[in-house]
């Protein structure tokens, strides 16, 4: 086959490969279909890289050694295989900050490379010719973005694994040294970009100067930009650094004219700053106020026995029990507590014994429960509740009215009324679900701690509502084994 003939079939290879990553995003819009989708998007990688080895291997035999890239290939696919395999489902967020740092990085590599070879070819009167006005601009967005990812998703993942405290850190004059590393960055770009055009003539080492330069001030500031976020904010900044690997990546595609590269990247960028924007939205915050810092600063802080404004009931696990059994409505609303207890197994087989025994059952899914993007999905779904029981928080909260029993486990901010009545909540105008327009209310947690916007939470000391005081895993087997005994 033909050089040029094997270049069509690549392009329609990368079609295809496009195609499939479109289609799969589509079909993770349901968790009924989110495994085929995810599928579906790794097939279509795998098409557009083997078309791609291809093509390199006939049209360039001097590729270079098959064996390191054969080697890369399996290395980095086992290790990322077995890392996705074998994380724990709470754990998902530091990893994906992981891969965002690899793809940050990978891609700001890929900028670097093209950059040292093509900046030593000037044209006679001195001007770069290789690297043309356009070419300048992708490599140094590429080089900053995915610097800036590179460090900022390190960082963001050794917060959520604990390596770095949670809480924002704040280092002395660090906003200013942000300030500075990101005014030096831009300006190292543009004197850059002004060269590319030809409008300066420099040395090449001036130039390899100015991009080392550029290149330490994005890593520097990747760092400054993500220490002072508290780590229950991570999930949005995670979720905003994906957005840059994105942008990183479809830069490198423009840099070495791959135009898979470049839909991946930008089919990357544009849903992760769509995923951003929802995430802020459900938290009623902006994500100017997410990355100066917000009430993320108060995660953590367990409030004392708190409960201003009235009294707490409490109830035994045997009256929790019968309430449920009784019921003919029940809806349960699954929280961070759910999640970090690991209690989706228990809930689950609460809900199929209530079911059992006549009780319509479905869980209240709030878009930010938890702490990442449909994380109580995800752990439902793990203990294979039903779909169609798992209800968004629009579709349930009409019929919060019609239910028996609202059974609260580990969730705290996301039922919290203040968010509709009290103007002064730093919650206030966040949407919740009105647990406290049920019947009754039955709230499982260890305490009276609060949640993490850090404030107290008035529909514990509602009369109708029930405090049943325990960890979420333990609560959960005591209630089935009394449920049982009804
Ligand atoms: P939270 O408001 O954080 O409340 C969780 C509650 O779980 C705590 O009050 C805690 O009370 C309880 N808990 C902790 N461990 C427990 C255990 N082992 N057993 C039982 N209960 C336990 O959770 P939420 O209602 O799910 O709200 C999520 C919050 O995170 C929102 O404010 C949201 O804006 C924020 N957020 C979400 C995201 C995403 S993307 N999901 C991202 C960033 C921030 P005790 O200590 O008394 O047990």
């Amino acid at each position: 086959m033909t050089t040029a003939n094997l270049g069509y079939l690549v392009q329609f290879a990368f079609l295809i490969g496009a195609s499939c990553f479109a289609i799969g995003l589509h079909l993770m819009n349901s968790p009924a279909t989110a495994r085929g989708g995810n599928r579906l998007s790794a097939i279509g990688m795998f098409i557009a890289v083997t078309a791609e080895l291809i093509f390199v291997s006939s049209s360039n035999p001097a590729i270079g050694n098959w064996l390191i890239i054969f080697g890369g290939l399996v290395v980095g696919g086992a290790a990322g295989l077995w890392m996705a395999r074998s994380v724990a489902m709470t754990a998902m967020p530091q990893l994906v900050s992981l891969f965002n740092a690899v793809g940050g990085g990978a891609a700001a590599l890929l900028a670097i490379d093209d950059f040292i070879r093509l900046s030593g070819q000037h044209a006679p009167d001195g001007s770069l010719a290789a690297l043309d006005g356009w070419l300048i601009v992708f490599i140094v967005v590429d080089v900053i973005v995915g610097s800036v990812t590179f460090t900022g998703s390190l960082v963001a993942s050794a917060k959520l694994m604990g390596k770095l405290k949670g809480q924002p850190i704040f280092l002395p004059g660090g906003r200013i040294l942000s300030a500075v590393a990101m005014i030096v960055a831009v300006s190292c770009s543009i004197v850059l970009v002004m060269a590319g055009a030809g409008l300066f003539n420099y040395e090449t080492w001036v130039l390899e100067v100015l991009l080392v330069t550029a290149l330490a001030c994005a890593l520097i500031f990747g760092v400054t930009m993500v220490l002072p976020i508290g780590g229950a904010d991570m999930p949005v900044v995670i979720s905003m650094l994906n957005a840059f690997t994105g942008t990183a990546v479809a830069m490198a595609g423009f840099v070495v004219g791959n135009v898979i590269l470049i839909v991946a990247g930008a089919l990357v960028g544009a849903s992760g700053a769509i995923l951003t924007r929802l995430m802020a939205n459900a938290m009623n915050r902006s994500i100017a106020n997410i990355l100066v810092g917000g009430f993320g600063a108060n995660e953590g802080s367990q409030a004392a026995m708190t409960g201003e404004g009235g009294t707490v009931r409490e109830v035994s696990v045997d009256d929790a029990a019968i309430q449920l059994a009784y019921a003919s409505k029940v809806v349960i609303v699954p929280g961070y507590g759910l999640a970090v207890a690991q209690a989706q197994h228990a809930v689950r087989e609460l809900a199929d014994l209530l079911e059992a025994r006549g009780v319509d059952v479905s869980y209240a899914i709030h878009p930010v429960a938890g702490r990442m993007p449909g994380h109580m999905n995800v752990l439902l779904a793990e203990a294979n509740v039903p779909y169609p029981q798992l209800k968004e928080m629009d579709e349930i909260n009409p019929e919060f009215g019609r239910t028996d029993v609202a059974l609260v486990i580990g969730a705290n901010d996301v039922t919290n009324p203040a968010a509709r009545t009290d103007r002064s909540s730093p919650i206030f105008g966040m949407p919740i679900l009105d647990v406290d327009k049920a019947r009754s209310v039955i709230v499982m947690k260890r305490s009276m701690g609060r949640g993490y916007a850090g404030i107290d939470n008035p529909l514990y000391t509602n009369p109708k509502t029930g405090m049943y005081f325990a960890d979420a895993k333990q609560g959960l087997a005591k209630l089935i084994a009394a449920v049982k005994a009804q």
